[in-house]
């Protein structure tokens, strides 16, 4: 069982300060590219009202030729604190897009210096930046003096195991600007594999007066305590742990908070929460929504007797109604067997 000790306790329960920003809550749900749009948000922010979220990341190259919002940086005017991110490597097109997502109503904008495909890194952007630290840092400047609210970085430790150069980096953007850093703690080279080594991110702790925010592996309230204690950073960013579980970030916040942990959703619950998902993604997005709906049920269905059939037909699912229909069958079926829980490898859900 986690516990929360009274220097930790204390420690957070500040609100966080991203320059003149206060956020009252040290759980971040990160960006997403393809999951966190305006629904999956919405589902996170019901379990944690105060957190901040962020939407998937945004092209400022193609904002700056197409000059309409694109539905990815879409963000509704209740939901904050929000911060929307970009990605590119042009200063000036930062800069433009930076004054879109203040016209849309971010509270802060976000720097994308930690991406790892290929498709973004060949452009020089997201992590590629991290090898070109003076362009990251014109960046920085250039969207610093084009708006007025915090701009954040989010990154990697480095390259790769033998080009690890946050310290130096993250020195780097506080100085240009940045208000606030987050380090996943992996480099390019893993990719999202193997663990993440937040040893770096206590290093980054030591020698900046900026927030610096944690990211990687935080699948759990404990893995979040654990981290907290190890890094002494400022807060903890949530990523792939919440994959077709939107319960996350709210459960590492209350704990962080009180001490205590909330009970945790069962099966049946996750279910009735992949049926409102799907629903409102049908509602926002039409068939694509339901397209993209298919991949977030598979993340739902896991973890019970039955899970891997019920992914298996959710995968191909053609449309709304039929999706609904068999979410139904699986809660019915859930609700009548009784559920059993089972321990799924990666290997078994990713097939799905
Ligand atoms: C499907 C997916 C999409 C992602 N999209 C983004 C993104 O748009 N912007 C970003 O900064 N990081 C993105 N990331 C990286 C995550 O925000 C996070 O840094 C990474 O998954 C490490 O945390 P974890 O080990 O807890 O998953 C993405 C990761 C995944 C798995």
């Amino acid at each position: 069982m986690t516990s929360l000790s009274p220097n930790l306790k204390a420690r957070l329960a500040k609100p966080l300060k991203i320059g003149h920003f206060e956020v009252k809550s040290r759980v971040l749900q990160s960006p997403l590219s393809g999951v966190t749009d305006l629904v999956f948000r919405r589902l996170v922010r019901r379990h944690a009202p105060d957190s901040m979220m962020y939407t998937e990341m945004v092209n400022a190259t193609g904002l700056h030729y197409v000059k309409q919002l694109p539905k990815i940086m879409e963000v509704d005017p209740n939901e904050r604190p929000i911060s929307i991110q970009l990605f590119d490597c042009r200063p000036d097109f930062l800069a433009e897009a930076a004054q879109m997502a203040v016209a849309e109503g971010a509270d802060t904008v976000d720097i994308n210096m930690g991406c790892p495909v290929n498709k973004i890194t060949k452009n020089g952007g997201g992590s590629s930046l991290l090898r070109d630290p003076e362009t990251a840092e014109a960046i920085v400047r250039a969207v610093v003096k084009a708006v007025k609210i915090p701009v954040t970085v989010k990154t990697r430790i480095g390259w790769t195991d033998q080009e690890i150069n946050i310290l130096d980096f993250a020195k780097r953007m506080e100085a240009a600007g940045a208000q606030m850093i987050t380090v996943h703690g992996r480099t390019r080279a893993q990719g999202y594999n193997g663990p993440a080594k937040w040893e770096w991110i206590g290093r980054v702790k030591e020698i900046l007066s900026i927030p610096v925010i944690a990211n990687g592996d935080m699948f759990s309230v404990d893995a979040a305590v654990r981290c907290l204690e190890q890094t002494g950073a400022d807060g903890v960013m949530c990523s792939r742990g919440t994959l077709g579980y939107p319960f996350l970030v709210g459960e590492i916040d209350h704990f962080l908070k009180t001490g205590t942990e909330k009970v945790k959703p069962t099966p049946i619950e996750r279910l009735e929460c992949a049926r409102e998902h799907l629903q409102m993604l049908w509602e926002y997005k039409g068939d694509r929504g339901v397209r993209q709906a298919r991949k977030h049920m598979t993340w739902y269905a896991k973890g019970f007797a039955g899970a891997a059939d019920l992914r298996g037909q959710l995968s191909v699912i053609e449309n709304v109604a039929q999706g609904l229909v068999i979410i139904d069958r699986g809660i019915d079926r859930l609700a009548h067997s009784g559920w059993q829980e089972i321990e799924e490898s990666e290997s078994q859900l990713v097939e799905a």
